[in-house]
C-alpha cells in the first residue's frame, strides 16, 4: 500500500508535485488555519504531513493518527508543533533552516531602517497630501550608521544581521542563551552582553530568538522601560515575545521612538492599539518572503518528508531534522 501524506496549505505545486512519485497526496486547496478537529481528521489516515505555522499540532491532533511517522514544517520556527509530544509518539519532525537565513536577515535590516527613518510613515503622509512645502524639520528620524545595534538571539539570522551592520559602521551587541565562539564573535564584530545591558545600550534592538513559553512576553513593560526613548525595536521572530499592549503604550508615550513588526501574537489579527500608531511599521509575516527563498523552503520540506518516510537518496536521514537525537530507534 502506498503511503499517504497531507499537504496542509497550497504551496508551490511544481515542487510539492514531487511527493506524487512516492505517495498518495491529499492537498488542501485553500490557505488558512484549520481547526484542531480538521487537523486531527486530516492526519488520521496519513503517514506524513507537510505543514506550516498555520497548523498547530500537539498530542490531541495526533491521538487518532496511528500511521503518522513524519511532520515536515515549512519554516525554521516550529512553535506551532508540540515537539516533545510528537517525539513521544515516535514522529520525526523537520524544519527548514539555512535556506532562509540571508533573505530574512535582509528583511530584518530593511524593517529596522524603515522604522528608524520613518519610511512608511513618510509615504503615508505624502499620499495623504500633507506635503505642501519642503521643510528642514519634516519627519526627522534616527540614524543607523554609527549607532548601536542590539541583537537578541544570535543564531544564523542574528549573525546575518550582524554581518550586514558592518557596512553601516554600527557597534554590535548581542545576547543569546549561550555565548558564541570567539571566532564567530570576531567575524560578526559582535560583543556579548547580558540582557539588561543589551536593552540599555540599544539604539536599535532586533529580536531574532525562537519563541518558547519561557520567552513569552520577554519584552514587556519592564524591559521596554530599560530602553532609551530614542531607540527602535524590530521583531522578525514571533509575536509572543513582545507584550504588544506594553509596546503600544511605550510608542504612544514617546518612551520608545519606533518599532518595526513582522510578527504578531494573534496573527493575522493585529493589536488595534498598534494599528492606530504612526511610529510603527507593520508587515504581514513576510521576512523570509522572497520568491526564491520561499521556493527553497518548500523544496527542503519536501526533501525532508520524502527522506523521513524512507524514500529518495536520503532515505531515513532527512536533511534538517528537529528531533533526530531524541527519537527512540
Ligand atoms: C519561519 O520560517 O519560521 C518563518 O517565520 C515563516 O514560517
Amino acid at each position: 500500500m502506498r503511503s499517504r501524506v497531507w499537504v496542509s496549505q497550497p504551496l508551490f505545486a511544481d515542487i510539492v508535485g514531487r511527493l506524487h512519485e512516492h505517495f498518495d497526496v491529499v492537498a488542501t486547496e485553500h490557505v488558512g488555519k484549520h481547526s484542531p478537529q480538521q487537523i486531527a481528521a486530516a492526519l488520521a489516515d496519513c503517514d506524513g504531513a507537510l505543514v506550516t505555522l498555520n497548523d498547530p499540532i500537539a498530542a490531541a491532533e495526533i491521538a487518532g493518527a496511528p500511521r503518522l511517522r513524519a511532520i515536515a514544517n515549512v519554516g525554521v520556527g516550529y512553535n506551532n508543533l508540540d515537539v516533545p509530544a510528537l517525539t513521544r509518539a515516535g514522529i520525526v519532525v523537520t524544519n527548514t533552516p539555512d535556506v532562509l537565513t540571508e533573505t530574512t536577515a535582509d528583511f530584518g535590516f530593511a524593517l529596522m531602517m524603515a522604522a528608524a527613518r520613518r519610511i512608511t510613515e513618510a509615504e503615508r503622509w505624502l499620499r495623504e497630501g500633507q506635503w505642501r512645502q519642503w521643510s528642514f524639520e519634516t519627519l526627522l528620524g534616527g540614524d543607523l550608521h554609527g549607532s548601536t545595534l542590539a541583537i537578541l538571539g544570535m543564531g544564523r539570522i542574528g549573525q546575518g544581521i550582524a554581518r550586514r551592520a558592518a557596512g553601516f559602521d554600527m557597534r554590535v551587541l548581542y545576547h543569546n542563551r549561550s555565548r558564541l565562539p570567539e571566532t564567530v564573535e570576531r567575524e560578526c564584530r559582535a560583543q556579548y552582553v547580558d540582557l539588561d545591558m543589551l536593552l540599555a545600550q540599544a539604539d536599535h534592538l532586533v529580536l531574532v530568538l525562537p519563541y518558547s513559553p519561557q520567552a513569552h512576553h520577554l519584552i514587556d513593560a519592564a524591559a521596554l522601560a530599560k530602553m532609551k526613548p530614542t531607540a527602535t525595536l524590530t521583531n522578525i521572530a514571533r509575536g509572543g515575545l513582545v507584550d504588544e499592549d506594553a509596546l503600544a503604550e511605550a510608542l504612544a508615550g514617546a518612551r520608545l521612538a519606533a518599532a518595526g513588526l513582522d510578527v504578531y501574537e494573534g496573527e493575522p489579527a493585529v493589536n488595534p492599539r498598534l494599528l492606530a500608531l504612526r511610529n510603527v511599521v507593520l508587515t504581514p509575516h513576510i521576512a523570509s518572503g522572497s520568491l526564491a527563498t520561499r521556493r527553497a523552503m518548500v523544496s527542503l520540506a519536501v526533501d525532508n518528508l520524502i527522506a523521513a518516510l524512507g524514500f529518495g537518496p536520503d532515505a531515513g536521514r532527512p536533511p534538517t531534522p528537529v528531533n533526530a537525537g531524541q527519537l527512540k530507534r
